[in-house]
């Protein structure tokens, strides 16, 4: 029996009805990663939001957890766990950040579509996000089905993408997000990766189209040609028939598979309010 959940979009997404990841029993989690395999989202609402250790706690379960060693210039950290991506607006000593602040402009970067660790070698499997402060407006998390979106795409243009591959490149999404350029220390510790365009769930062999903002060039084509290639398929996965918004109440817990969905935030007032989320996020193994 799967675990008791509604729908969040006709295509996919989960809400689990009954469940509480802190007394999740690690004999438990193959149904949790059935219903990821199936629904790709899957949200968790707790009255109380998870501890920073109980977060870290149920992500090992469910793969590897991507620890963040390396140091972005002028961050210290506000929460301190390697294992934690702080996603708030809130600096070290736990004031918002200024409109300005270098440290915000790259977080703003995550308005734009993206798929988590995309531009690491070692891709990003499932991100687990978790709401301790909510904004009163504003700051929904909106994701998009990208199996349904490989589904849908002509036969013709299936046939172009088997074998193409792109580069993800962390501080082009960064630059094009508004961001500021990266010093060249910081460039260096983020190479691009390479990774093909068409992806498959091993599991269920679900194809999925794996576009992110972190992509700068599609190999093996023409500059030109890979951009206006790009712009195609954005613009076709970001229709609005794929897109879940989800509205967060505190203490839910979303959880998303990178490898069949991509996401963004949405734009809230982030001089005026705190919104508190945090992230970890499983990679895959390495055999
Ligand atoms: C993330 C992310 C979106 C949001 O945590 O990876 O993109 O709404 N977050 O905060
Ligand atoms: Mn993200």
């Amino acid at each position: 029996m799967s675990l008791p959940h509604t729908k969040l979009h006709p295509s996919f997404g989960a809400k689990l009805l009954d469940t509480d990841l802190r007394e999740i029993e690690p004999n438990v989690i193959w149904k949790l990663l059935d219903l990821m395999d199936e629904h790709a989202v899957c949200a968790v609402p707790h009255r109380v939001p998870l501890t920073n250790e109980q977060h870290i706690h149920f992500s090992k379960m469910l793969g590897p957890i991507e620890r963040s060693a390396k140091k972005i210039a002028g961050t210290s950290k506000r929460l301190p766990f390697d294992e934690i991506i702080d996603q708030s607006n809130l600096g070290p000593e736990g004031n918002i950040y200024k409109d300005g602040d270098r440290r915000l402009a790259l977080k703003r970067a995550n308005r734009l579509w993206h798929t988590d660790m995309s531009f690491y070698r070692i891709r990003g499997t499932y991100s687990v996000l978790s709401a301790h402060i909510v904004p009163p407006e504003g700051g929904n998390t909106e994701l998009i089905d990208m199996r349904a979106v490989y589904r849908d795409l002509s036969d013709t243009m299936k046939k172009q993408l088997v074998n193409m591959s792109s580069e993800h490149c962390y501080w082009h999404s960064r630059t094009l997000g508004g961001g500021p350029s990266p010093l060249p220390e910081e460039k260096a510790s983020r190479p691009p990766a390479i990774h093909p365009l068409v992806i498959e769930n091993k599991r269920n062999r679900r194809k999925s189209l794996y576009l992110a903002s972190h992509i700068r060039s599609i190999r093996g084509i023409e500059e030109n040609q890979g951009a206006k290639l790009l712009e195609e398929l954005n613009e076709f996965a970001t229709q609005k028939k794929y897109i879940l918004s989800y509205q967060w109440s505190v203490g839910d817990v979303l959880i998303w598979d990178n490898l069949a969905t991509m996401h963004r935030a949405t734009p809230f007032p982030d001089q005026k309010y705190v919104r508190d989320m945090r992230r970890t996020t499983c990679r895959e193994s390495l055999n």
